[in-house]
């Protein structure tokens, strides 16, 4: 829990002109949100959103879980980034990549326009894509990616991005759970100067049986790729053809905007559904509240795209808003740990978001690069992906912040679309390593599984969201008895059943919330998101494996690293044990990506299991530990196994 001892007030003249200057405005807003919820909404949303057609009702919650959110209003997203700032910013930066070998590029509001319209001509025109129907997008980080989100927006077809670190195999499953009859995707891109390829990973998915039918390729690289006659085509060659007009799609609020796959408890990942209005309004107002980004501002967020932190806070939240984004396709410590702070001082960024794990890193790689470089033009700072520690809190506030700028712990995930719990930077005072207080609008609450009542302070509860807010997420593609049982079937207030996060939190004595890690079995690698089960489904496919079992370990740089327990099928033990851990880290990385490789890898002669057949996956994170095992071990069909497991572990 964060040390309430140390508590630090937000700059006195950044508070000035923020948005929200200080806690009695935070408090009237939060007051007035208690009071009169649909009031507070339909408020900012008729304000903030250029409306095709007026909405006539703010939330329906009438079908509980299954929420509707300004109703009969008609908009068109990509409009709402673009089109609506072509009066006041058609010269201004919209987009600021910078490549992996350093390369720049600008990309105005006004030349923006052009190339989502040019692109979403493309899509309409050569491949036939209406609204609706699903686009997997698997790119790097380069404009195109977000020409691309755009494109679908404008015609109303539904992307689905799938981070280009997933394998073939991953690729498939999420293209085929979607039905995309259509993958947008690049040769491929750079990374530490050397190009590394995507096209082949998309050839992989695609069999006889895929609903695919086009591939767009746009070139990046410029490497040599397979070309499939007929079904794979060049961007670059027919994007120059296409008019830079497109009329916008008129959409409905609650028209699904994308789709993002994202690990739960079970094996098989989630498409979550984002739809078009309520998305995009959170999108812009926490831009707005949470990073303050000004007019002449640039901001520059480090995550990918395939990430929903990349969909909110690169691409749709600061176009909503006008505002500049940086995309960066390159390693954040390459050449070396001072890549971000050299950003920072060609590119005058004002506000920087990041992960912990970034964090760590260049604390570890650089710690006094920070120094080395003119970054005083930082106002504020983000972290977001998993819990961030102390240590690596005070670093990033004193080095790079020389003690001036403003953190912002962001606690959201993908469900919930935009951030949910942070500070403001004008007016919350912050303290290391907590998230502190709900978001105007969002009625944020820990709460007692069991009982559903507020926890007292100190104690641990779930972190729960008792309101539907109009980010929410609004279905599982394809199974909405799973989007039930996922995030309404664990807790209850007052008999009724509220939004579960899967993140446990405590409160501390000024009501300042700290997120305490999931309570289920996901697991958060560098903040990247994985289901135990996930990665156990995929060692399970290595012949030779008969049982396993995955569990989270802390990791000094990760954050978490994952430790898999494995039982072989072969009696005879393990012939040679490097070999068997790069044959399944071989099948880890065919069925997942590099990104699920596990940190630790033990053979056991068998799994702690309850006469159920149950894994007792307590007993395995505490090995994994190396803590003392405290629970009762006598329930477990052969208690002797716990003391093997101890010693094949610690040998
Ligand atoms: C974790 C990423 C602590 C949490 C935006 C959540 C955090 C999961 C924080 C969502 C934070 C995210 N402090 N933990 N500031 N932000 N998390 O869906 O466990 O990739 O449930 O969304 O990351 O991961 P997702």
């Amino acid at each position: 829990m964060s040390n309430t001892k140390e508590v630090f007030k937000p700059n006195k003249k950044f508070a000035q002109n923020a948005r929200i200057k200080n806690m009695c405005e935070y408090q009237a807003l939060q007051d007035f949100a208690t009071e009169d919820y649909e009031g507070f909404w339909g408020g900012y949303a008729k304000e903030k959103i250029d409306w095709i057609e007026p909405f006539t009702n703010v939330m329906d919650e009438s079908n509980f879980p299954f929420v509707k959110w300004f109703e009969g209003g008609k908009l068109n997203v990509s409009a709402q980034c673009i089109d609506r700032h072509l009066d006041k910013r058609k010269n201004k930066a919209a987009i600021i990549f910078e490549g992996d070998r350093g390369d720049k590029q600008v990309i105005t509001y006004l030349e923006l326009y052009y190339n989502v319209n040019k692109f979403a001509n493309l899509l309409k025109e050569d491949f036939g894509v209406k609204k609706g129907d699903r686009v997997v997008i698997y790119m790097p980080m380069i404009p195109e990616a977000a020409y691309a989100m755009l494109a679908c927006a404008r015609i109303g077809a539904i992307h689905s991005i799938v981070f280009g670190g997933f394998s073939a195999e991953a690729l498939k499953d999420r293209i085929e759970d979607a039905d995309a009859k259509i993958v947008i995707t690049a040769d491929g891109a750079f990374r530490k100067e050397k190009p590394y390829m995507l096209k082949p990973v998309v050839d992989a998915a695609i069999d006889e049986k895929s609903p695919v039918e086009k591939v767009l390729v746009i070139e990046r690289n410029n490497e040599d790729v397979e070309w499939v006659a007929g079904r794979d085509y060049s961007y670059n060659e027919l994007i120059k053809e296409k008019s830079a007009k497109c009329e916008a799609e008129v959409m409905d609020a609650e028209d699904p905007l994308f789709l993002l796959y994202t690990s739960g408890s079970t094996g098989k990942p989630k498409g979550v559904q984002h739809n078009q209005a309520g998305y995009i309004l959170w999108a812009q107002m926490t831009m707005e509240w949470v990073f303050d980004v000004k007019e002449n501002d640039t901001y520059w967020c480090t995550a990918d795209v395939g990430w929903i932190t990349g969909h909110t806070y690169i691409v749709y939240g600061p176009l909503a808003m006008g505002a500049t984004t940086v995309m960066f396709e390159g390693v954040i410590t390459y050449p070396d740990a001072g890549r971000p702070w050299k950003m920072v001082e060609e590119h005058r960024i004002n506000q920087f978001y990041t992960a912990p794990t970034a964090i760590r890193v260049l604390h570890k790689m650089g710690e006094h690069e920070p120094a080395n470089y003119d970054i005083s033009s930082l106002k504020v700072l983000g972290t977001v992906g998993e819990p961030i520690d102390p240590p690596a809190w005070k670093w990033y506030y004193e080095e790079v912040g020389a003690s001036k700028c403003a953190i912002v712990d962001t606690y959201w995930q993908t469900e919930t679309g935009g951030h949910i719990v942070s500070p403001l930077p004008g007016a919350t005072p912050i303290k290391p390593a907590c998230a502190t207080l709900s978001l105007p609008g969002i009625m944020g609450e820990i709460l007692d599984p069991q009982t559903g009542e507020r926890v007292e302070v100190g104690e641990k509860g779930y972190m729960c969201v008792t309101k539907p807010w109009p980010s929410m997420i609004r279905g599982v593609w394809g199974d909405e008895e799973r989007f039930v049982k996922s995030y309404f079937g664990d807790v209850k207030k007052d008999g009724k059943a509220v939004y579960f996060t899967g993140d446990g939190a405590v409160y501390d004595e000024d009501g300042y919330i700290t997120i305490t890690g999931r309570t289920d079995d996901v697991i958060n690698v560098s903040g990247h998101r994985m289901g135990t089960a996930e990665v156990e489904a995929s060692i399970k496919k290595h012949p030779n494996v008969a049982e396993v079992a995955v569990v989270a370990k802390p990791h000094a740089i990760k954050g978490e690293g994952i430790f898999a327990y494995i039982v072989l099928k072969s009696d005879d033990g393990v012939a040679d044990e490097v070999e068997e851990v790069k044959a399944i880290n071989e099948v880890i990385k065919k069925e997942i990506g590099n990104i699920a490789i596990c940190d630790d890898m033990v053979f056991v002669s068998g799994l702690p299991k309850t006469r159920s057949g149950k894994i007792m996956r307590r007993i395995l994170r505490a090995i994994a530990k190396n803590e003392e095992i405290t629970q009762d071990i006598s329930t477990l069909e052969d208690p002797s196994i716990v003391k093997k497991i101890q010693n094949m572990v610690r040998k």
